[in-house]
């Protein structure tokens, strides 16, 4: 199975993707951790991408398009994959769409996670929150002028892709506003 989530930062993308992966025996591909895994590494991606994350913006359409196209070809994609904040333009759409077509791949749907401005704010400030009581690393791009940023960036780039996704028949929308387990079960529904 191959899936993309769809949705704005916070919208609950990771969430539902590791839960996918244990329930399909799938990777879990999100280029948000593949990016700062690189910037961890110091890598030369990393240092290419570390101030634009840092600002809450997107790097560039070359940059990711290079690293899935490389990781969908790991052994561990054979049986499929969900795309966790891949694509997030259309010049990455189309890209995606080329790079499938020239691995003899297909996809079988577009789940975009649907939830409001107010309550993506407060998720981030509740992961911010968690993150510190137990003694981990914010992550630099979880502040509010960043999450500002990402929010913008999702309006004008991103959001885009439903309309994309909605002319090629695979776009599937389901409401991220519910509990995990709600919104999991929803999902499911539209894969069974
Ligand atoms: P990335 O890491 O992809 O971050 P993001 O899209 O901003 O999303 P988040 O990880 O914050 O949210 P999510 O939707 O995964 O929600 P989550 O499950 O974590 O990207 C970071 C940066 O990398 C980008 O800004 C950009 O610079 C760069 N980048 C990445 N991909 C790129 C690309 N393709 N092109 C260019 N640049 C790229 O949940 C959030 C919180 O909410 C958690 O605390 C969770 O516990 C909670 N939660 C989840 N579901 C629910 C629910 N149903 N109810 C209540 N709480 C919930």
């Amino acid at each position: 199975m191959r899936l993309i989530f769809l949705g704005p930062p916070g919208a609950g993308k990771g969430t539902q993707a590791k839960l996918l992966t244990e329930r399909y025996g799938i990777p879990q591909l999100s280029t948000g951790d593949m990016l700062r895994a690189a910037v961890a590494q110091a890598t030369e991606v990393g240092k290419r991408a570390k101030a634009v994350m840092d600002a809450g913006q997107l790097v560039s359409d070359e940059i990711v398009n290079e690293i899935v196209s490389d990781r969908i070809d790991a052994p561990d994609c054979a049986k499929g994959f969900i795309l966790d904040g891949y694509p997030r333009t259309v010049p990455q759409a189309v890209a995606l769409d080329l790079m499938l077509e020239s691995k003899g791949l297909k996809l079988d749907a577009v789940i975009e996670l649907k939830v409001d401005e107010a309550a993506l704010v407060r998720r981030m400030e509740n992961r911010v929150a968690e993150t510190v009581a137990a003694g981990g690393t914010v992550r630099s791009d979880d502040n509010p002028e960043a999450f500002k940023r990402r929010l913008t960036e999702y309006r004008e780039k991103t959001a885009p892709l439903s309309e994309y996704y909605a002319g090629t028949g695979q776009l599937k929308t389901v409401d991220g506003m519910a509990d995990v387990n709600t919104v999991t079960a929803e999902i499911e529904k539209i894969l069974a």
